[in-house]
């Protein structure tokens, strides 16, 4: 069955219960397979994919937030790499676009993407932005039919970045299935709900059913609401799950463009991004 990552290290089925009814499927990859380097230590690049079909759960506010702890708690050199057209991870950094077609150039090959990558004001972040491009990436990936053109861009890059985060759009195409191929480890924010477990089901098996190999799978609550007798229900339904809570201090993230880590580094919100940080580092280092 799927291998799902848990919450804690050590445990790394524990999260998987919920998810039993996926599909058989062959083994994970180890962690730094997709980049050539099995074998190697902990340390080498690992490409780490924020996904989920659905929008709005916060895939941007991870990604973004993941890469900081990423850069300044590990010092890891770090690249965000926005793949959503609405430009989230950019703008939460304080970068805008520098064209319309860079994105697709990339993608083509006609471009480098060290041309197009930016530096944003922390110095192991970098971030490759989205522009308008990107919406018919899934097309263009289609047209092109190099099932693992983003794999083999990214491990271009591992030889630049040790951690490179993937901020994905919500669908379930061509885009997502490249995202899989390319990455170590795919990080599903969830919204809590009684329907918690079952929308994770449906992300793995989509994920699984796309996919022969596809890496591990973490769970997180995202947006948890303690003061919700429902958030609390989710909560304690899947107590190896990491979350990250509600809280307006993420919202004014995209206020001042900064990080939570670096707006307000002492916050519930900001000390629960290092903690699932430190939960995806030991689990890359599995
Ligand atoms: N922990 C949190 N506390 C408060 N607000 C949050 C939190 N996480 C995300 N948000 C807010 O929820 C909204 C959606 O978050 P985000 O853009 O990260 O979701 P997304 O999954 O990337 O959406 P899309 O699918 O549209 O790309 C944003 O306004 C964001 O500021
Ligand atoms: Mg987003």
């Amino acid at each position: 069955m799927p291998r799902i990552a848990g919450a804690s290290g050590g445990q790394p089925d524990q999260a998987g219960a919920s998810a039993s009814a996926a599909p058989e499927r062959p083994v994970e990859r180890a962690a730094s397979a997709s980049h050539g380097r099995a074998g190697e230590q902990a340390v080498a690049g690992a490409t780490i994919a924020v996904y989920s079909v659905k929008g709005g759960v916060g895939k941007t506010t991870f990604a973004a937030n993941l890469a900081w702890c990423s850069a300044e708690l590990s010092r890891r050199r770090t690249l965000l790499w926005d793949l959503d057209a609405a430009g989230g991870s950019g703008f939460l950094y304080g970068l805008e676009p520098k064209g319309s077609r860079l994105a697709e150039e990339v993608f083509s090959r006609e471009r480098s993407p060290r041309g197009v990558i930016q530096h944003t004001a922390w110095e192991r972040i970098d971030v490759l932005p989205a522009d308008e491009s990107i919406r018919a990436l899934d097309a263009q990936l289609m047209r092109i039919g190099k099932r693992r053109r983003l794999a083999k861009l990214a491990a271009e890059l591992a030889a630049d970045y040790e951690r490179i985060v993937l901020d994905c759009p919500p669908v379930m195409n061509e885009l997502s299935a490249q995202v899989v191929r390319a990455a170590d480890l795919v990080i599903v924010p969830l919204p809590p709900s009684p329907l918690s477990a079952r929308a994770f089901d449906l992300v793995v098996r989509e994920i699984a059913g796309n996919t022969k190999r596809h890496p591990p799978i973490l769970p997180v609550l995202s947006m948890l609401d303690m003061r919700r007798t429902l958030h609390r229900q989710a909560q304690e339904t899947n107590p190896n799950w990491p979350a990250i809570p509600y809280a307006s201090v993420v919202e004014q993230c995209a206020v001042h463009r900064q990080p939570v880590g670096a707006l307000a580094p002492h916050s519930p919100a900001a000390q629960a991004f290092a903690k699932l940080w430190n939960a995806i580092e030991r689990k890359l280092a599995d």
